[in-house]
């Protein structure tokens, strides 16, 4: 019988698609995948080193899957990631148990390490960052049947000053397009309908000088794709260029992340955004006028190292400007290693609840308020799965990245259906589905 893994993942979507990977590189070593952590001969965790709190849920994972190498000494515990990459000495001291230590440019490793360590008594190690693995040619072993998870680029470059990632990612490097192209096509004709491109800095991509918008432009032309994703820009390089091809194609959904992190200039800087406040409103504008009707959705951290109540204001101010459709809000966490963490005069932990109470306030009125806009509307929705709430209702989204829950009537998952919005309550958006020539109707 083939020894069976389990693995978890934690962290960004860039986490999702590695395991996706590594789960590859072992189903084609012979290796069986089990949900089941009770029938695991080896357990691998993904890890995220992004705020203390990703750290610190690790942490007690790790303690919980050490009772099953206890039960079972042969159980092999593996620690993959940007937390492998990061706190490598710290496991290796306070966790004796844990096996197999590998940062994110080391995967292709495991199988080999995996064989090693039924031999070996000491952990086995490699986190040496690369400047050329881009895991081109492999095969991963993808999850659901409707999005596929592609890695375009990996590192990042930026180095804002509160984040861990250019430690634990290393540089910049982008795939080529054709390498990127036919794993999209292979997603099509595996039944994959929708396509997320991923890098910590996905608009920086850049092959043998042809941009990001070429890659979009490309992917969108793949036959038989029917949405196109993409995930996490930075407003730097947000080109207008990438904006014209998003309006050109149907299938490049109508939505855009694009974090603020913060709403002054001074904090900004510190930050090394390398954008200000007034940049940033006039990008959002360019953005809503050439994409009419635009998904907006931000990352915010509060209590940055020095931020003044009436810094963190204009964080508000840029949110009451702009009315984001969807935020995802953090308190600012230490990273040792990054710059940030030099800074003196910390917020206290006070004054960054409520500050994160405060945006996630804002930010709940203002998803109301720009949901409440569509009441009426006709959205094509992706019906994605069954909702939580009732087994006779789908909850899918809209090209703009809202979830919308609608009775089932005749449709199954996968299908793209129109759905008209009825209401907007809370976060959630409610609908009936409705025939083309009712759509044609509402238009
Ligand atoms: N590369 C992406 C996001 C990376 S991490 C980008 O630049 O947009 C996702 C989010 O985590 C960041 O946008 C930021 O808001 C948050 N984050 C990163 N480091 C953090 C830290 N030290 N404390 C709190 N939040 C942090
Ligand atoms: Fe971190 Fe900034 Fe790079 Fe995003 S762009 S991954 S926040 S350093
Ligand atoms: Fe976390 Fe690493 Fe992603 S630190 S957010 S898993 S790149």
């Amino acid at each position: 019988m083939n020894k069976s893994y389990y693995i978890e993942t934690y962290g960004c979507q860039m986490n999702v698609a590695d395991s996706e990977l590594v789960s590859g590189l072992l189903s084609q070593d012979g290796y069986d995948e089990t949900k089941d952590i009770n029938r695991a001969d080896i357990i691998l965790v993904n890890t995220c080193a992004i705020r203390e709190h990703a750290e610190d849920k690790v942490h007690s994972r790790l303690g919980f899957y050490n009772q099953f190498k206890q039960k079972n000494p042969s159980t092999i515990i593996g620690v993959l990631g940007c937390m492998a990459q990061n706190l490598k000495e710290d496991i290796l001291e306070s966790k004796p148990y844990v096996d197999i230590i590998l940062g994110p440019d080391s995967y292709r490793r495991l199988p080999t390490m995996i064989r090693d360590r039924s031999s070996e008594k000491s952990h086995l190690v490699d986190t040496k960052l690369s400047k050329f693995e881009l895991y081109d040619n492999m095969f991963p072993s993808r999850n659901t049947g409707i999005n596929a998870w592609i890695s375009i680029m990996r590192g990042c470059d930026k180095f804002c000053t509160f984040c861990i990632v250019p430690f634990t990612r290393g540089r910049e490097r982008s795939r080529s397009i054709e390498g990127i192209i036919s794993e999209a096509n292979q997603a099509v004709s595996d039944g994959f309908l929708e396509i997320t491109l991923l890098g910590q800095n996905v608009n920086s991509y850049n092959h043998a000088g042809r941009g990001f918008h070429e890659l979009l432009d490309e992917v969108a032309q793949i036959p038989g794709i029917k949405r196109i994703r993409y995930t996490s820009p930075h407003p730097q390089d947000m080109t207008r260029k990438v904006l014209k091809v998003m309006a050109k194609h149907d299938t490049i959904c109508n939505y855009v992340h694009l974090p603020l992190q913060a709403g002054n200039d001074r904090v900004l800087k510190r930050m090394n955004r390398t954008y200000t406040k007034s940049r940033f409103i006039s990008l959002v504008n360019q953005i809503r006028d050439l994409l009419p009707n635009v998904g907006l959705s931000t990352d915010i951290i509060v209590g940055f190292p020095g931020e003044s109540e009436e810094e963190f204001k204009e964080t508000l101010d840029v949110m009451e400007t702009v009315r984001f459709d969807s935020a995802y809000t953090f308190k600012y966490s230490s990273r040792p290693g990054t710059k940030a963490a030099e800074y003196a005069d910390h917020v206290t932990k006070e004054e960054k609840q409520d500050r994160l109470e405060r945006v996630i306030k804002a930010q709940k009125q203002h998803t109301l308020i720009q949901n409440q806009k569509l009441v009426g509307a006709v959205e094509i929705v992706l019906v994605e799965k069954e909702s939580k709430r009732s087994v006779e209702h789908w909850a899918g989204r809209t090209d703009s990245n809202k979830w919308v829950i609608f009775e089932k009537e005749d449709t199954q998952i996968r299908d793209l259906v129109p759905v008209q919005i009825k209401h907007a309550k809370g976060i959630t958006l409610r609908g009936d589905i409705v025939s083309i020539q009712q759509m044609e109707a509402v238009k």
